[in-house]
């Protein structure tokens, strides 16, 4: 298979919406011009397993730049743009996803990708890495390293290598500063809500907003609910982020408490089970239930289908589950998440810190990898700083500098005063 797409017609389509989001991704733009210079990654074949949307198109295009020989496939079966996957397809790349495709072809496409025999492997969920070492362990010898875009993968991972069972290195971009702190936060943040509303088209303002899980996501989805008017109620396990959310305004209790409150719930805690059965039970007529956490497990769907006595979908990504009886819940964009099933996932300008971490971390990984023992890693702490000053450099923003005086007064302990 050369590649597996929807429909090469979209590549057009395609190409004019990656035009736009390029438009703001200056960094990766520079990237990309320091690539294709100096050609860091000649000769790598690349697999990356990621959201296919115009962000990814925009970090597979870099990646080439610099010489890699890139592979794509989708980390989620719900997450691809169809027509940014057929413009990557006009432009001679290797793409195999389609919005929608069931779990066999899911994990027929990630094998494609691995089909290739990769020297590095880039994830966004730890597919490829969980693939390799499940059933794949023959490609390890030619691996270099992989990257993992997202903080359910950098679990995984680090769970691995915590067992001693990782094989090769992996470069956690998600714990960058400049990926989860913007990323996680106020990319989740926009396009949660952006995603909730293109579903449903519901008002907001008045509306009580549940979050649950107050890590990087959940603070930013709460400041975006809040700031259209809903009021907002966290759920947590965590006495530190629980303490955090209270302090930040919210209202904060469990889940029992808030299930017969909410109008809309959105769980992005990248945890199992988060709203279940003893929760539906207790939800209001017309409540709205959906997930922006990675994987499609933090609601219990099975719960929700056996409970209820019909279903239908009512409209695109919305399906209503009607209960016993009579209250109906509608979950949204099958309980995956919500921000790329429904929306375009993160505005550009995130993605573009995100994806220059990425685009760094290969490089990172083909100067380094033989030094680099079998753990989660993070980037170098100059790496953030750089990616951060050309951010705000982009953004035509200045930020003052330390005079010497202060240099000498911040490095000091005998000054006091
Ligand atoms: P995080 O670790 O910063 O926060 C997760 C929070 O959920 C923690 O505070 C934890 O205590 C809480 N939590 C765990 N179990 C819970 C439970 N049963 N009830 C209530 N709270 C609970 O993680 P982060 O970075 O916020 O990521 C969360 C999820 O979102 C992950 O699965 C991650 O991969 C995913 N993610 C999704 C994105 C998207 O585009 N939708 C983008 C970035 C991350």
């Amino acid at each position: 298979m050369d590649y597996d797409i929807k429909d090469i017609g979209l590549a057009q389509a395609g190409q004019l919406r990656i035009e736009w989001a390029e438009r703001s991704m200056p960094v990766l733009r520079m990237i990309r011009e320091r690539f294709s210079k100096e050609k860091p990654l000649s000769g790598i074949v690349l697999a990356a397993c990621l959201h296919v949307t115009t962000e990814t198109a925009s970090l597979v295009r870099t990646l080439a730049a610099g010489g890699a020989k890139v592979y794509v496939c989708a980390s989620n079966p719900l997450s691809t743009q169809d027509d940014v996957a057929a413009a990557l397809v006009s432009e001679g790349y290797n793409v195999f996803s389609i919005k929608g495709e069931d779990t066999e072809t899911y994990y027929k496409h990630i094998n494609a990708c691995l089909d290739v025999k990769p020297h590095i492997t880039m994830d966004d969920g730890a597919d490829l890495v969980s693939c390799i070492h499940s059933q794949r362990q023959n490609l390890v010898d030619t691996i270099l390293g992989g990257t993992e875009e997202t903080t359910t993968g950098v679990i995984r991972l680090k769970s691995m290598a915590e067992r001693g069972v990782l094989l090769f290195p992996v470069i956690a971009v998600n714990d960058s500063n400049t990926k989860h702190f913007f990323d996680n936060r106020y990319g989740t943040g926009q396009s949660t809500v952006d995603g909730i509303l293109r579903a449903t088209n519901r008002l907001m303002a008045g509306s009580w907003f549940v979050v649950a899980g107050y890590g990087w996501c959940g603070r930013g989805l709460a400041s975006r609910a809040a700031g259209m008017g809903a009021r907002v109620i966290i759920t947590e396990v965590d006495p530190l982020r629980a303490l955090e959310a209270a302090m930040d305004g919210y209202s904060v209790m469990p889940m029992a408490q808030a299930a017969p409150l909410g109008d809309f719930f959105c769980t992005v805690t990248g945890d199992r089970s988060v709203i279940r059965e003893e929760h539906f039970k207790l939800m209001k007529d017309g409540a709205i239930v959906c997930n922006s956490g990675h994987f499609n497990v933090e609601i219990d769907i099975d719960s929700l289908e056996k409970m209820a006595v019909s279903r239908r979908v009512i409209r695109g990504f919305v399906e209503e589950f009607t209960m016993p009886d009579g209250r109906r819940i509608a979950l949204l964009g099958e309980g995956r998440l919500i921000n790329l099933a429904a929306a375009e996932g993160h505005p550009s300008s995130v993605m573009d810190m995100s994806f220059a971490n990425q685009a760094l971390a290969s490089e990172f990984l083909v100067k380094n990898s033989s030094k680099l023992s079998k753990q989660v890693h993070k980037l170098p702490d100059h790496v953030d700083n750089e990616i951060a000053t050309l951010k705000l450099a982009s953004m035509g923003i200045k930020i003052d500098v330390l005079t010497p005086e202060q240099v000498e007064y911040l490095s000091s302990w005998e000054m006091g005063t």
